[in-house]
């Protein structure tokens, strides 16, 4: 029998921001967050295992040093988890460009987990994947469900995990204005390790996320599109400003990332209401409503951004074994 699986996972972006662990040994978060699953971006991953070594590739190239050696230590964990030790191949197609801010991680470790765990033999619970997945990239933890999720920080590893959240009728959609599309300058496990140690501004950040991320779920379940765009909007901004206060700091933000910033406040005052996020890399993701979709999108293009997307809610993670 082929000890083979295939698993398709979709980024999300987080309306509340996960920035900074409290461990980082097993991948605790320092405070909980709230995402939103994208259909326009997603990562297709096959494992199989029965091999000598683990290898992996990458949207056909091979995935050397850091990048190899991090696959390499998610596949110890599925290993010790199904009681093995052959190695595995791990063939990747990115719809997202890769490391780019554009949540590839998320989606990249959510896709290996759901592949790796499965054609190992094993058969996780959403919430054990999202555990899972955790350790291999924090984000990946909400893109193993779709549309909305919350990834609450527990204390220990059985406690952090992401799971769904109930989407009144907000009818969300975001636009993506992809300023630079380049691997990013410093990585966001990098910069939020910076941001905790050196900036003296990390522990406002971590009270004021907490008091966002109880807003956001009481918005949510009301329902309420301003509320939920005002705190995306200012949770994204808190978080770039805890980086600037880093040693060295650490800005991502390009002069396209501020024009589309002022965009998205001019358009506001026009009645398109729509709010702005950022992560780490200098793209802006835009949150609004579906029937604003188009105009959204066209007034970023009219301002002069070439790549915009747009996207809908996605779905969660899907797996299939090659012996079904
Ligand atoms: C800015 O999940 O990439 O996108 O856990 O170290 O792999 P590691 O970090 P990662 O960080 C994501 C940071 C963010 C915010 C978010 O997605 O919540």
């Amino acid at each position: 029998m082929s000890e083979r699986a295939t698993a398709v996972a979709h980024s999300n972006i987080a309306l509340i921001k996960y920035w900074g662990k409290r461990d980082e040994g097993i991948a605790l978060p320092a405070t909980s967050s709230v995402s939103l699953t994208l259909d326009a971006y997603s990562t297709r991953t096959t494992v199989e295992w029965g091999r000598d070594t683990d290898t992996a590739e990458l949207d056909g190239a091979p995935l050397a040093g850091e990048a190899g050696a991090r696959v390499t230590r998610f596949l110890d964990l599925v290993r010790s988890l199904a009681g093995r030790s052959d190695g595995a191949s791990v063939i990747s197609r990115n719809t997202v460009p890769t490391a780019a801010g554009l949540a590839s991680s998320a989606s990249g470790f959510a896709a290996l987990a759901a592949a790796a765990s499965s054609a190992a033999g094993l058969d996780l619970a959403p919430r054990e994947l999202s555990i899972l997945a955790r350790k291999g990239s924090g984000s990946a933890a909400r893109s193993i469900f779709g549309d909305l999720a919350v990834w609450f920080a527990g204390d220990d590893d059985a406690s952090s995990f992401a799971e769904p959240v109930t989407d009144p009728g907000l009818d969300l959609a975001m636009v993506v204005a992809v300023v630079d599309a380049g691997v990013k300058t410093i990585s966001s496990r990098a910069a939020m390790r910076l941001t905790a140690e050196t900036s003296p501004y990390f522990p406002a950040w971590v009270d004021a996320s907490r008091t966002d991320f109880t807003d956001m779920l009481a918005a949510i379940a009301a329902s309420d599109f301003t509320r939920v765009g005002e705190l995306t909007e200012s949770n994204a901004m808190r978080m770039h400003a805890s980086m600037l206060g880093a040693t060295p700091p650490v800005s991502y933000w390009q002069p396209d990332s501020v024009r589309v910033l002022h965009l998205v406040r001019d358009l506001r005052s026009t009645g398109i209401e729509c709010y702005a996020t950022m992560d780490a890399g200098p793209n802006v993701k835009i949150l609004c409503q579906r029937r604003r979709m188009e105009s959204v999108r066209d007034a970023v293009t009219a301002a002069g951004i070439t790549r915009v997307t747009t996207s809908l809610p996605g779905p969660g993670v899907a797996v299939s074994r090659d012996d079904e």
